[in-house]
């Protein structure tokens, strides 16, 4: 080779170099995941997208043996940004599969938060041969628009899949329902409802939620608006959904209606608030027990802790089943866009059943975790009886705590302030519990080292006034790497929080403070994915 080719194979072997160095630098900028990011905080059993950003659930459906999951996703950055609907399946609601994205945005606008329904009467006649349709309706968001300062931007637009969920045509007269000058006009849930026979359908608009009815899925006749001056009401309502449920032990009829809330949540940033009252096909009136104009601090949350947003249930759950299954996104508009992890953001919170009961505090929903993670769990430590004196405290070394559910009963006569703690040997600790001084239960993320990324996410230590006065305490604890969802009194106080320690927690401490503390049962289980 002479010296000119050899030049020129350099300089060919230099562009090759420097095009293969900029692809991979250019993915390292969009999806910087290292491994150690994943060993530390790839969630064990909760869903996170394999890259980039994501949050509210979507058009969950259940349909031929698998759940499905959609979520506000922005596949090419892990920071908000323009809209498609990313979609999950699993046939257990705890091992999901991530599919090819569902919704793309298009010229009409970005794809915003929706719900899906199965069609199975073909009553929008988007069926052909026989194939049942499964309609999703979601808000476009026009950016343009939305620049532009007019009050058009947000409408309904519908898609449908023949093909049980796995690709997605949009529909061509699309929007179905216009944006009538409205502010914050999103989020469409639809229901069958087997009472009235007809669709119906909620959306949220600034400070209410709005209903509708239909027959085909794609004429949207408005019906009644609600929560003008009702509940808490510190920003913008969005993400409905409405749904019947049966009172247990009564039988009595009573309708839901879940609302999210950024901002205005009890402890600061995104929740998720609920009524429970009647309905008549047309109007949604709140339950007489609960005073009109239901102060902000007389509303009910679904769940006090910081990092359960938008959350909605699950549609088409076969009757022989029964459940209301319910998913949130395990973040906070506070802080979410900011939290550590690089090569995907957010989380969503486990699935969890919905009860509605009747006691001496009015109506109250209750949340646990679905049964199908029982199915997943080997039990590590029992103890019956665990006592600790005053000012001492008891700790059991646990290799597991990044993956586990811990179940516990006290009886709260002699207990005053009952602390977890848990651990690792880089000096993070994460501790909850109940204080019984202030009848409050709390999550303090305040001493994990990593907690300076946003200055909203660990300004105060979370707390949650207890409901009940029973004398027996009881909770569940589900912990992942990220994660804790504490499940109080059977589910009537829920704390769920998200937290970035160093290093996995070894260590589960209990501590006695002015008393002794005693434990009636203590169980560590560990999430094995079977
Ligand atoms: C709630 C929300 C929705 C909207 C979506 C956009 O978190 O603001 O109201 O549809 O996120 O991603």
């Amino acid at each position: 080779m002479n010296s000119m080719a050899k030049k020129i194979l350099q300089l060919v072997l230099l562009l090759i170099f420097l095009g293969c160095k900029n692809v991979s630098d250019n993915a390292a900028k969009d999806h910087p995941t290292s491994n150690q990011e994943e060993l530390l905080y790839r969630p064990n059993f909760h869903f996170t997208p394999q890259k980039n950003w994501m949050n509210d659930p979507n058009g969950m459906f259940y349909h031929e043996g698998l759940y499905h999951l959609f979520f506000q996703h922005y596949p090419d950055k892990n920071v908000w940004g323009p809209m498609h609907w990313g979609h999950a399946v699993s046939d257990d609601l705890i091992k999901w599969t991530e599919k090819p994205i569902a919704l793309y945005p298009d010229e009409k606008g970005y794809i915003f938060s929706g719900s899906a329904v199965v069609d199975s009467a073909n009553t929008s006649g988007f069926g052909e041969n026989g194939r049942i349709p499964i309609v999703a309706m979601f808000t476009y968001h026009d950016p343009k628009g939305e620049k532009e300062q007019t009050l058009y931007y947000q409408t309904q637009g519908l898609a449908y899949s023949l093909d049980n969920g796995n690709t997605w045509t949009k529909y061509s007269q699309n929007p179905v329902i216009a944006n009538p000058g409205l502010r914050d006009f999103r989020d469409p849930k639809m229901f069958w409802s087997t009472e009235y026979k007809k669709w119906l359908m909620v959306l949220s608009a600034y400070d209410k939620t709005l209903f509708f009815e239909s027959n085909n899925l794609k004429e949207w006749k408005f019906l009644s608006e609600f929560g003008k001056g009702v509940g808490a009401h510190g920003g913008i309502w969005e993400c409905p959904d409405f749904f019947p449920m049966t009172v247990k032990g009564i039988g009595e009829k009573k309708w839901v209606l879940l609302q999210s809330l950024n901002e205005g949540a009890p402890n600061g940033g995104s929740g998720t608030q609920y009524f429970v009252g009647d309905f008549d096909g047309k109007t949604f009136k709140l339950d007489s027990i609960f005073s009109n104009s239901l102060t902000k601090e007389e509303a009910l949350w679904i769940d006090y802790g910081r990092d359960n947003y938008a959350g909605v249930t699950w549609s088409n759950i076969p009757s022989s089943d029964g459940r209301k299954l319910f998913i949130g996104w395990m973040s906070n508009w506070d802080y979410a866009k900011v939290v550590p992890t690089q090569g995907w953001r957010s989380t969503m919170t486990i699935p969890r059943e919905l009860a509605l009961v009747k006691n001496e505090n009015g109506y109250q929903i209750l949340s646990k975790p679905i049964r199908e993670l029982a199915a997943q769990t080997k039990l590590r430590h029992s103890y019956d009886r665990i006592k600790i004196e005053k000012n001492q405290h008891w700790s059991l070394d646990v290799n597991t705590l990044a993956r586990a559910k811990i179940d516990f009963t006290i009886d709260k006569r002699e207990n005053k302030l009952l602390r977890f703690i848990l651990s690792n040997n880089e000096g993070d600790t994460l501790s909850f519990g109940y204080d019984d001084f202030k009848k409050a239960f709390f999550v303090d993320r305040k001493k994990l080292i990593n907690h300076n990324f946003s200055k909203k996410y660990a300004d105060k230590i979370t707390t949650a006034t207890r409901k009940s006065d029973k004398n027996t305490l009881s909770g569940t604890i589900i912990l992942d790497k990220t994660s804790i969802e504490s499940f109080y009194d059977a589910g009537e106080t829920v704390l769920t929080e998200i937290f970035f320690p160093m290093k996995p927690f070894e260590r589960l401490t209990i501590t006695s403070e002015e008393h002794d503390l005693v434990l009636s049962s203590l169980d560590v289980y560990e999430i094995v994915l079977k």
